[in-house]
């Protein structure tokens, strides 16, 4: 035992006397004296021998001796973490890393403008799936099977279940709420929607539509025109002019198709409007009948109008981009340039 403390005081003199110069230097003293099999661990093996009535006594010295090994340990490993941090690059008085802020696409912001629009006029958003039956995307909507309409729309079936298709439009929402809601039913149903179209600048196999829907007593063509023109001058500009153009759908009657003045010559003709001075932006009518009934609507005592856009061609007008593959692709340099609400 005797022999045992005074190897206790030379381990101190050691530790009282070792400079602590380095990291390297720090984890060598700390190995030695602290590690798993550093001297305080060994110490502490030699409770064994220790006869009886001395180990108290024993394990005070012990329990000093490594206080005082672990003091010196800790004094120095602050100093080490705050001298070696230049050397390992780290400066604290550097500016910390910006990160970059995403930025919305360019179809979310138009999007989020049209339905802003129109919500101000009363209308409430509605959403469904986009794998849809053949009941809601076309017989409910006056197109039965075989009807030649169901040609204006290049449709995906699913070919595990032939009563199933990817949306061609969202009018299959207006369906559903039809079916599912009371009157009035005021809505827009923004959504993607699928054709089997061969992709180009001018065309793509999804795209992205906002319809609406009014019915209600005594709606009348009046109210469309008037609901769309508000939302033209909201969406283009005050001096925007419309012209509504006969057309057919099988779910409205009458369809018209609506045009605005050119959106980049103002109506002088250039390139994007074919030289005619007028585009072509959305398609409405009022719903017929049929579909009204088929629905569970009388027909005799509410009328309603509708409405279809897509938005990647509102998107074209608002910001002229001439290759619609470009929405879908990814590619940043065409992405950050959308950084503002429309
Ligand atoms: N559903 C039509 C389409 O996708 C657009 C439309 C909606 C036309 C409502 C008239 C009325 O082509």
């Amino acid at each position: 035992m005797e022999q045992v403390l005074q190897q206790i005081e030379t381990y101190k003199k050691e530790i009282d006397q070792w400079v602590i110069d380095s990291p390297e230097n720090l984890e060598t003293y700390r190995i030695r004296f602290l590690g798993t099999k550093g001297i305080v661990k060994g110490l502490f093996g030699e409770m064994k021998q220790i006869p009886v009535e001395n180990k108290k006594a024993f394990g005070q010295v012990l329990n000093d001796f490594k206080q005082v090994a672990e003091a010196k340990y800790e004094q120095f490993k602050g100093l080490a973490d705050a001298e070696t941090a230049p050397s390992k690059g780290i400066d604290y008085t550097l500016p910390g890393n910006a990160f970059s802020l995403g930025t919305r696409h360019p179809l979310s912001l138009v999007r989020n403008r049209i339905i802003s629009i129109y919500q101000r006029l009363g209308f409430s958003v509605a959403e469904g799936p986009e794998i849809e039956d053949d009941w809601h995307n076309f017989s409910a909507l006056n197109m039965p099977e075989n009807h030649p309409a169901r040609d204006m729309q290049d449709t995906f079936y699913v070919h595990t279940n032939p009563d199933w298709v990817l949306r061609t439009h969202t009018s299959s929402v207006q369906a559903r709420v039809m079916e599912s809601t009371p009157l009035p039913i005021r809505i827009i149903c923004p959504g993607r929607v699928y054709r089997n179209e061969t992709v180009s600048a001018r065309a793509n196999c999804f795209f992205h539509q906002v319809e609406g829907l009014y019915v209600d007593e005594n709606v009348s063509f009046a109210d469309l025109k008037q609901t769309l023109y508000f939302f033209v001058k909201e969406m283009f500009g005050e001096g925007t002019k419309v012209r509504f153009r006969p057309s057919y759908f099988p779910f409205t009657e009458p369809s018209a198709e609506m045009d605005i003045s050119c959106t980049v010559c103002g109506g002088k003709g250039c390139s994007l409007c074919k030289h005619t001075g007028w585009v072509e932006i959305l398609g409405c009518g009022m719903v017929h009948p049929h579909l009204l009934e088929n629905l569970g609507i009388d027909s005799k005592k509410h009328t309603g109008f509708a409405f279809g856009m897509g938005v990647e061609r509102i998107s074209q007008l608002k910001y002229v981009v001439n290759d619609l593959r470009l929405y879908a692709q990814n590619d940043l340099r065409f992405l950050q340039q959308f950084t503002s609400e429309v």
